[in-house]
């Protein structure tokens, strides 16, 4: 059995096929994989392609069968509605199994699209498992998009059937989904065969005749009945998961079955240090990718027990809620968002939130999602008295590209450094030609191909995007989009996308699906959007706008406009507050908006004169306006 580090991750680089067919036996297989990896699959190979097997099977069934049928599968901690309610894996499974068969008698199969707009209920998990089990595809759209995101999700997952709950709630507001949802449908070209309505008692919503379904109704009726486990093929797809381009179109990120499952199997030992029984809380959202992987499959697929938390670090009620939660269902790990734990500090620097909770078994908070600031790392380390691990990946790989591994013994810590790469991950920076860059020397991190198990294979619908996003750029490479280096002991650094995306509270968004959004106001010539540093959420987006000649309107009314605008078609989780009016937009001579050096000059960093740029003047126009700054 090999331990540490180093000898690991060569070995997975040296041996694939046997490192991953050695971590494959952590999975219950229909049909035991032989093939680890064939090259000549899919777009850059394909993993396990000659594996069959069924998630849900994995993540329920096998662990009712071994005899884990009483431990608690899922905590349900919700302090916004203050329910608890705790299923054991046999509960769990018998909600699944039924609720299968409720989908599967509206005619959902195979292949299937599932589209779920649910906030953090149980309901959500079990229609993800239920679809898995029927060999369908569930996309789940996070709750603070608005409906123009979600009918672009419809329109390009094209469900069979939609699951909804008439609210979602936050600590300030209830979240009315239905009726965002029948916006979105009348938006859509696409409709689905039915909608399921989970009614909560805190906002009920008006049923569509004809169309949608009464959650309840459907699970009384069906008492008794359950749908068996689909046979899958490794590499059908279990999950889309749409996220943030370029572009204001959402790219369909596909996770395949086979090698995800493995991949995760593996992480939760090696990375989360988590063992089968144990508490997990994973306190993201399943409208994430960090929820999809440690709230929901990770944590279930081992044989542990996760928290589904619907709630927030603070605010619901205090910043003592993730320590109340830690405590009171004895989870081991703590992972979240930087901005999460930015969030209790501004609230209780002093931790005094934390005075008399045992939290004796608390082993390791874990911090992904955004770049962990070694400020925030170090105040939560001092307080916990527990390592603070961050680890750096993306909606695309599903699981760690880089992390500490704690289960094959932590590495010395290194502030600014989520650590080194994971096994399978063969990280390389090279400048703008494609060549290597020295030690140390900022350059594009990218991967070698392939890509390890559990990785996207392809978009949804999209092949020629996906090889323009990811493998176009540097050939025989996936490009991450993040700019960052190694130093000499291997440790990786991200810094910053080299994209136009923006990571606002840990929530990945595209500039350039604001600056869309925006450019529809009638009096917008044109506009910018840059991510500007932010003590709490790591970066908020700032609007730059010019407006078109002739307008004489009142420019704080127009910015409240854009801001409306931008909530409306994105979303609340968007966080577009801010819009500064500028005369003119720095420019390179062929017309690109220098939105980099914008940002540079919004953060007080230094800056160089792009030697491209049309009209330097343009630049101290930026500035002065943005000594203006202020909230529109
Ligand atoms: N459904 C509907 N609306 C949502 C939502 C959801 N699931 N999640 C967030 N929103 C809304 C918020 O209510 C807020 O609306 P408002 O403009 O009316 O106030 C808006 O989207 C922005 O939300 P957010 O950026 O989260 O800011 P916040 O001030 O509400 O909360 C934090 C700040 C730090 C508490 C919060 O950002 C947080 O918990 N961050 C952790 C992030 C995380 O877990 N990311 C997952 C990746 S690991
Ligand atoms: P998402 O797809 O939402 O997970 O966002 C992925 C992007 O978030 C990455 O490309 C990085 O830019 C950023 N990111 C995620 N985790 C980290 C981290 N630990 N450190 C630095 N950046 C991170």
């Amino acid at each position: 059995m090999i331990a540490d580090y180093h000898s690991t991750y060569q070995f997975s680089l040296t041996d694939p096929k046997h490192f991953w067919l050695d971590a494959a036996e952590a999975i219950d297989w229909t049909k035991k994989p032989e093939t680890a990896f064939d090259p000549a699959l899919g777009v850059y190979g394909r993993w396990f392609s000659d594996g069959a097997l069924n998630a849900c099977a994995n993540l329920l069934d096998r662990h009712v069968a071994g005899g884990r049928g009483e431990q608690a599968a899922l905590i349900y901690d919700s302090p916004v509605t203050g329910v608890k309610r705790t299923y054991s894996y046999e509960e769990l499974l018998r909600e699944v199994a039924r609720f299968a068969a409720i989908l599967s008698d509206l005619g959902v199969g195979r292949g299937d699209r599932v589209v779920i707009y649910m906030p953090m209920v149980p309901e959500a998990v079990i229609g993800m498992l239920a679809s898995a089990r029927l060999g369908a595809i569930h996309s789940v759209v996070f709750g603070g998009f608005a409906a123009n995101e979600l009918a672009k999700r419809i329109d390009d997952a094209r469900p069979k059937v939609i699951l909804t709950a008439s609210c979602g709630i936050e600590p300030t507001r209830k979240v009315a989904y239905k009726p965002l949802l029948d916006q979105a449908m009348a938006m859509a070209s696409h409709a689905p065969d039915a909608v399921i309505l989970l009614q909560r008692p805190e906002l009920e919503a008006e049923m569509t005749p004809g169309r949608d379904h009464d959650w309840a109704s459907l699970v009384l009726a069906a008492d008794g009945r359950s749908a068996p486990c689909a046979e899958m093929e490794a590499t059908d797809p279990l999950y889309i998961l749409y996220t943030s381009g370029t572009t204001g179109a959402p790219k369909g990120v596909v996770r395949d079955t086979g090698g995800y499952l493995v991949a995760l199997a593996w992480t939760m030992g090696a990375v989360y240090g988590v063992k089968p029984g144990e508490t997990f809380f994973c306190a993201s959202d399943i409208g994430w990718v960090v929820g999809h992987s440690y709230i929901v499959y990770a944590p279930l697929l081992i044989g542990a027990t996760t928290i589904l938390y619907e709630g927030k670090p603070v605010a619901t009620p205090d910043a003592g809620a993730l320590w109340r939660v830690m405590e009171e269902h004895k989870a081991v790990a703590l992972f979240t968002a930087p901005t999460a734990i930015r969030a209790v500090k501004k609230e209780d620097s002093k931790g005094d939130k934390l005075a008399g909770r045992d939290l004796s078994h608390f082993r390791a908070l874990y911090l992904a999602g955004e770049r962990a600031d070694p400020a925030t790392i170090q105040w939560a380390a001092d307080l916990l008295k527990v390592p603070v691990i961050d680890n750096c990946w993306q909606t695309e790989t599903g699981w760690p590209i880089v992390a500490n591994p704690v289960g094959l013994g932590a590495l010395p810590f290194k502030p600014g450094s989520p650590t080194v790469p994971m096994p399978g991950y063969d990280v390389r920076v090279l400048d703008d030609a494609g060549h290597e860059t020295p030690v140390g020397m900022l350059g594009n991190i990218v991967i070698r191909l392939p890509l390890p198990p559990g990785c996207l294979p392809t978009l949804w619908n999209d092949e020629a995007r996906f090889r323009k996003s990811y493998l176009d750029g540097f050939p025989g490479f996936y490009q991450t989009s993040d700019a960052g280096f190694i130093d000499e002991d291997g440790y990786v650094f991200f810094m910053a996308r080299t994209d136009d995306i923006i990571n606002v509270a840990g929530h990945r968004l595209s500039t350039g699906g604001m600056e869309e959004a925006i450019a529809a106001h009638p009096d917008v010539a044109e506009c910018a959007v840059v991510g500007v540093a932010d003590a709490l959420k790591g970066q908020t987006p700032v609007g730059f706008v010019v407006l078109k000649s002739g307008v004489s309107r009142d420019g704080a009314e127009i910015g409240r406009e854009i801001v409306a605008l931008v909530r409306d078609r994105i979303g609340p989780v968007a966080a577009f507050r801010e819009t500064l009016t500028v005369a003119r937009l720095p420019k390179t001579r062929s017309g690109k908006i220098l939105r980099g050096t914008i940002q540079k000059i919004a953060d007080g960093e230094d800056w160089t004169m792009p030697a491209t740029i049309e009209d330097a003047a343009v630049l101290d126009e930026i500035g002065e306006a943005l000594k203006g700054r202020g909230t529109t």
